[in-house]
């Protein structure tokens, strides 16, 4: 098939990547000319687990470049949309920049088509997208408008889409529906699979994937829903971890012992420093004032934006319970990412955490094997970024895990102990058994867990908002 994807972003470069390598040729627009001439030329300008390969194998060949989105979409069947949508001062999701392009592509639809919302977009989108382009002048059986919502996490994000839990497909007609599901068939039949070029399997990934076929608006809702309760759950386990330090108690055994239970899985109970990223933030704010449109007033989802913020401010109170006072103090930062894989800063709670312990006066070396350069861009010289983790360290007063990359979780303890002023460690992301750093020397602060300290020394057995009931 011919597809077209507009916005060679996170989202719609995995996925115009991904659609070349189950045999369509897609073009892939963008505004951005500069991105374009990039892409043109072999760069890879995001941080993708198996996206080079896919762009090497597919670029020139059925993966082409364009900044002309009217004759991309003239020669295209499908054309999908993955332009951002930011959120407004007021949460809402700005959709200037989706209406804009429906107009341009109102202007070629010449035979039958099907425009596809990718962006994640609040309910309704794909009315008024259809909308605009009646008022173009289009004819109403030429077109139908599609909702596919994107489950991709960053990092991983060209296995979801190769090996997704499901493919979801909100049409309103048959047609369109079934030239979706033909597009999708080298999944959903499986025949992508057995080929021996196929990205690998991920050790957890069914096949073939259910595609199931949903009205648009339903698929629309299926996304911010989606999102919400995943962002739910983090922040869940995030207040359970924060009961969990007061009578210290750890919290990766109540996990294990909740996560067991299969009506509630394991999958996105890990507390931390709160949820970040391009989608959870801003898709919580967006569905809370979709609800609010609507006439529901969605107060649970107040609560999670609560308790994720407040998991921030909890990590520097650790800190400073750790240091006792900030101004002057040295301090090694690991990991800059909003998690690890990726080299997207937006919305890290990491960036977040480095800007407010700026502003107490501290003065930071922080090390991301990725988002060093994406993070110089906020950050100016107010940090000194690092080339690896132990110059990080060196001559800290405490070195803070604030991104949960796996070279993180694998460091040379003793090298580390040897680079560090004193030799604290307080972890956002749970990536180390407090008794083992305890045994390696050092004092160890996590999430949700009893603090840990060498023997013979004070252990600091105070984590943040520790309260003895007896
Ligand atoms: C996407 C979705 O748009 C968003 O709704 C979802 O929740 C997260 O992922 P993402 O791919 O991360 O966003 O956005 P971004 O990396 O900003 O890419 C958007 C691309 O669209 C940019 O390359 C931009 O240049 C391009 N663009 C934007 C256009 O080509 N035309 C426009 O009118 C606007
Ligand atoms: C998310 C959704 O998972 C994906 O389906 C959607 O389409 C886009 O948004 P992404 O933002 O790339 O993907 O990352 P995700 O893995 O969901 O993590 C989001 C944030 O939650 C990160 O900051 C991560 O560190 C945090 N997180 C995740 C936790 O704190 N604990 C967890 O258990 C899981």
């Amino acid at each position: 098939m011919r597809i077209t994807v507009v916005g060679s972003g996170y989202v719609g470069l995995v996925a115009g990547a991904c659609l070349a390598d189950i045999g369509h040729v897609v073009i892939l627009v963008d505004s951005d000319q500069k991105k374009l001439a990039a892409l043109r030329s072999g760069e890879v300008p995001i941080h993708e687990k198996f996206l080079p390969e896919l762009l090497q194998r597919h670029r020139d060949r059925n993966l082409k470049f364009s900044g002309d989105l009217q004759a991309a979409a003239r020669s295209s069947e499908v054309i999908f949309i993955a332009v951002g949508t930011p959120p407004t001062e007021q949460g809402e999701a700005d959709l200037s920049y989706v209406e804009s392009v429906a107009r341009e592509i109102a202007g070629a639809i010449d035979g039958y088509k099907v425009v596809v919302e990718k962006s994640t977009v609040p309910v309704y989108t794909s009315h008024w997208v259809r909308k605009i382009i009646l008022r173009h002048g289009v004819k109403p059986g030429s077109f139908d408008v599609a909702s596919n919502p994107e489950f991709l996490r960053e990092g991983t994000a060209v296995a979801d889409f190769l090996y997704p839990d499901r493919i979801v497909v909100g049409a309103d007609s048959e047609r369109c529906a079934s030239l979706l599901r033909a597009m999708y068939a080298p999944l959903v039949e499986g025949s992508y699979y057995s080929r021996a070029d196929a990205i690998p399997r991920p050790d957890a990934a069914h096949i073939p994937p259910p595609l199931i076929v949903t009205s648009t608006k339903s698929a629309e809702l299926i996304k911010h829903a989606a999102n919400a309760f995943l962002a739910m759950k983090i922040s869940f386990i995030n207040a359970v971890a924060s009961i969990c330090e007061s009578v210290n108690a750890d919290v990766k055994q109540v996990c294990e012992g909740v996560g067991t239970d299969r009506r509630i899985g394991p999958r996105f109970l890990n507390p931390g420093i709160g949820y970040g990223g391009s989608c959870f933030p801003k898709d919580l704010m967006a569905f809370r004032a979709v609800a609010r449109e609507c006439g529901y007033d969605f107060r649970l989802l107040d609560e999670v934006i609560r308790i994720n913020e407040d998991q921030r401010n909890r990590f520097v109170r650790k800190v400073r319970s750790a240091l006792w006072t900030l101004r002057g103090k040295r301090l090694g930062v690991l990991g800059l990412a909003f998690k690890g894989g990726t080299d997207d800063i937006r919305e890290s709670p990491a960036i977040s955490l480095v800007q407010t312990l700026l502003q107490e006066g501290c003065q930071i070396a922080a090390y991301d094997p990725a988002a060093r350069e994406r993070a110089r861009e906020v950050l100016n010289d107010s940090v000194e970024l690092v080339d690896n983790c132990y110059d990080a360290a060196r001559g800290a007063d405490a070195l803070l895990l604030l991104t949960d990359w796996e070279e993180f979780s694998a460091l040379d303890l003793s090298r580390l102990y040897r680079e560090m002023k004193y030799p604290i460690v307080i972890d956002g992301r749970n990536l180390y058994s407090p008794e083992h750093m305890a045994a390696q020397g050092f004092t160890y602060y996590s999430v949700g867990r009893p603090a840990a300290a060498p023997e013979n020394q004070p252990a600091a057995r105070s984590q943040v908002g520790d309260a003895d009931p007896s």
